[in-house]
């Protein structure tokens, strides 16, 4: 297996371990569980993104596919950030528990539509048609 091949594989295991833990802890919000207070609950999620940015950026140089200057990867940046964004405002910053749960929502869908772009590399992913 080549090093690019394990690159990637990570890739991959980071954003299937990425969303499972973020639907975990959807279901926790909408429980009003206390486990989502756990000081490993709200580290080990950075983490795993950590690694998921990491392989990416190595995928990135080696095959010297650039964001910025292929427009699905590009779509892939963009939207990492906007998943992020939803992310902090679904578990840290939203004011209600109707907003944290829409932004959850939103965050999930964002995901997908991220794996879409990776799967299809087209910038619409499977919205192109
Ligand atoms: C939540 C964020 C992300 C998810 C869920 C995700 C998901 C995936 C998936 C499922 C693949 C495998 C596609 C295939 O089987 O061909 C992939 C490949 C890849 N991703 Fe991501 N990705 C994410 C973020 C990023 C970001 C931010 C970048 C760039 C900076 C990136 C760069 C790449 C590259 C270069 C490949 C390899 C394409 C190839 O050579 O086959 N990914 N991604």
């Amino acid at each position: 297996m080549t090093f690019y091949l394990l690159l990637k594989y990570l890739h991959i295991v980071c954003a299937v371990v990425s969303i499972s833990g973020f639907l975990l802890r959807g279901l926790w919000l909408i429980q009003q569980s206390p486990m989502l207070q756990k000081h490993w609950v709200k580290k080990l999620p950075h983490k795993i993104d950590a690694l998921l940015l990491f392989s990416a950026l190595a995928m990135v140089y080696l095959s010297e596919q650039y964001p910025f200057v292929l427009d699905w990867l590009t779509v892939k940046v963009l939207m990492l950030i906007v998943y992020i964004l939803l992310g902090m405002v679904a578990l840290r910053w939203g004011k209600t528990r109707s907003i944290r749960i829409t932004a959850w929502f939103l965050a999930v869908l964002c995901f997908f539509f991220i794996v879409s772009v990776a799967l299809t590399r087209q910038p619409l992913g499977y919205l192109a048609g």
